[in-house]
């Protein structure tokens, strides 16, 4: 295997006629008496390298005939230019290891297209297929970007909790973690639970955010980010929900709410930018396939302002628009999603933020603006999906982020080290959290969320 070449350098190679050695799996073999074709792919790139079988070769033809479909391959030939339409160069196979046979009649990805929903119910075997594919290589590369675009501007790097004892959220959302053993629990009287034997000694939950972690180190490091899981047990049956997904969470001390904006859209068009730089060819295949004028449209946001109105403008505009919505539009009730797609999609044909909600739909922690009844939260909304990021400016005043908690009826206890970072040394600070897999839906087009993270859990789902 030592010097084995990826398909993606061995396509990129010149037709010497050099010695190379690829492996990978048969993605289709045609057979014929005087030469067989093998489509080789290792996911390193989208394409295949073609191998050519020369039936006169009587050892490499008896080598071939039980290759089939899902077959994981080494062929070892010469690259040579290849007389195809489809690719500049082939192998001319001069030596070929069958390492895992397939029965390719029996192997559940043919050469047909399958739905996305049977695709699900093989998620052990849908990254062989080229969308899937496509979609770790994306991921992957928005990933380092991301890591990349914080780094290059001098932001730390925090690991936030996993499990935590509060809810960052304030939304009730959590999935508790325990170790007691709850079938025990009698099941019909509700039982007073001894928390004080189960494993934290206290109630614990796998965390919704990492925000409030973020914010202490970014109130003694300037500026800070946090990528991992979140967890949020809300039971959203939708195409841009999952009970697990992934949020990247920049923390920035000395900043309001325009600084906020500011670094949101800034990020989010370098990541774009990025992608469409690095990834063309994953990038035209989802142009092509998912959603026709997706490089055009992701080209032009990267090149073009963010619309930025008020909450109470983009009611406005709602309700003057005189478009009909399942859910009625009034100040005060939050934004669905219809509502979001016709913002972005109908009136400003793009990006938006909007800021300045109504308090009473916003969490604790947004800072109060001085009307009363507003908050300094910023979401930015994009077509096709809607929300991709929800922020705000943090109240920082003591007093007000108090009375809020108590106001809202938290546990003012659970909240006591946030609130002392508001007795020494508090400052304005600003972040934002945007959801990792809607922003690749956004990138690759695809509809569902569940396709765009390699194990999606949702109510009722948690295979693989
Ligand atoms: O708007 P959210 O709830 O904001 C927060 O969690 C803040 N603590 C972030 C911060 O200021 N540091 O969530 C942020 C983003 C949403 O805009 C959305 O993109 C994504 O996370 N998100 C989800 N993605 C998939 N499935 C879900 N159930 C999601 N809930 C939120
Ligand atoms: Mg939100």
């Amino acid at each position: 295997m030592q010097d084995r070449v990826r398909v993606r350098d061995a396509l990129r190679a010149p037709a010497d006629g050099r010695r190379i050695t690829v492996a990978g799996w048969v993605r289709t073999k045609r057979a014929g008496k005087s030469v067989s074709f093998l489509e080789i792919n290792d996911g390193s790139c989208l394409s295949n390298i073609q191998a050519t079988i020369d039936g006169a070769d009587r050892e490499l033809a008896a080598a071939v005939e039980p290759v089939s479909t899902g077959a994981s391959v080494v062929v070892t030939g010469t690259l040579v230019e290849s007389p195809g339409q489809n690719q500049a160069v082939e192998i001319a196979a001069t030596g070929l290891v069958l390492v895992g046979p397939s029965p390719g009649d029996e192997y559940p990805l043919q050469k047909k297209r399958h739905s996305f929903e049977y695709l699900r119910e093989i998620a052990h075997l849908r990254p062989r297929t080229n969308t899937f594919g496509a979609i770790a290589r994306v991921r992957n590369h928005i990933s380092f970007a991301i890591h990349r675009f914080f780094n290059e501007r001098g932001f730390l790097y925090v690991h936030t909790p996993i499990i935590t004892a509060s809810d960052a959220e304030g939304a009730g959302e959590l999935f508790q973690v325990t170790t007691l053993e709850l079938e025990k629990l009698p099941g019909s009287s509700s039982p007073q639970v001894d928390y004080g034997r189960d494993f934290f000694g206290r109630p614990a939950f796998l965390t919704v955010s990492g925000q409030l972690n973020a914010e202490i180190y970014a109130t003694a490091m300037d500026r800070v980010y946090t990528f991992g899981p979140t967890f949020r047990a809300e039971n959203s049956n939708t195409t841009r929900h999952l009970a697990e997904f992934w949020m990247i969470e920049p923390e920035v001390s000395f900043c309001d709410i325009h600084g906020n904006m500011d670094l949101a859209e800034e990020f989010l068009k370098v990541l774009i930018r990025g992608l469409l730089a690095e990834c063309e060819e994953d990038m035209a295949f989802f142009d092509q396939r998912i959603e026709k004028g997706l490089v055009e449209s992701l080209r032009s946001v990267a090149e073009s302002d963010f619309n930025r109105i008020t909450y109470t403008e983009a009611v406005e505009a709602l309700t003057n628009s005189g478009a009909s919505f399942e859910y009625p539009v009034s100040w005060g009730r939050d934004l669905q999603s219809e509502h979001e797609k016709f913002l972005t999609e109908e009136i400003y044909r793009g990006p938006v933020i909007v800021t300045d909600y109504p308090r009473d739909i916003k969490a604790f922690y947004m800072k109060q603006n001085d009307d009363g009844r507003t908050v300094r939260g910023m979401d930015v909304l994009v077509p096709r999906l809607g929300e991709i990021i929800g922020g705000s400016q943090r109240e920082e005043n003591l007093d007000a982020l108090e009375a809020r908690i108590v106001e809202l009826g938290l546990e003012r206890d659970d909240y006591w080290w946030y609130l002392e970072l508001r007795r020494f040394g508090t400052v304005p600070h600003s972040g934002f959290g945007l959801g990792f897999e809607r922003f690749i839906q956004y990138c690759t087009g695809m509809q569902n969320i569940r396709d765009v993270i390699p194990f999606p859990r949702t109510p009722g789902n948690a295979a693989f």
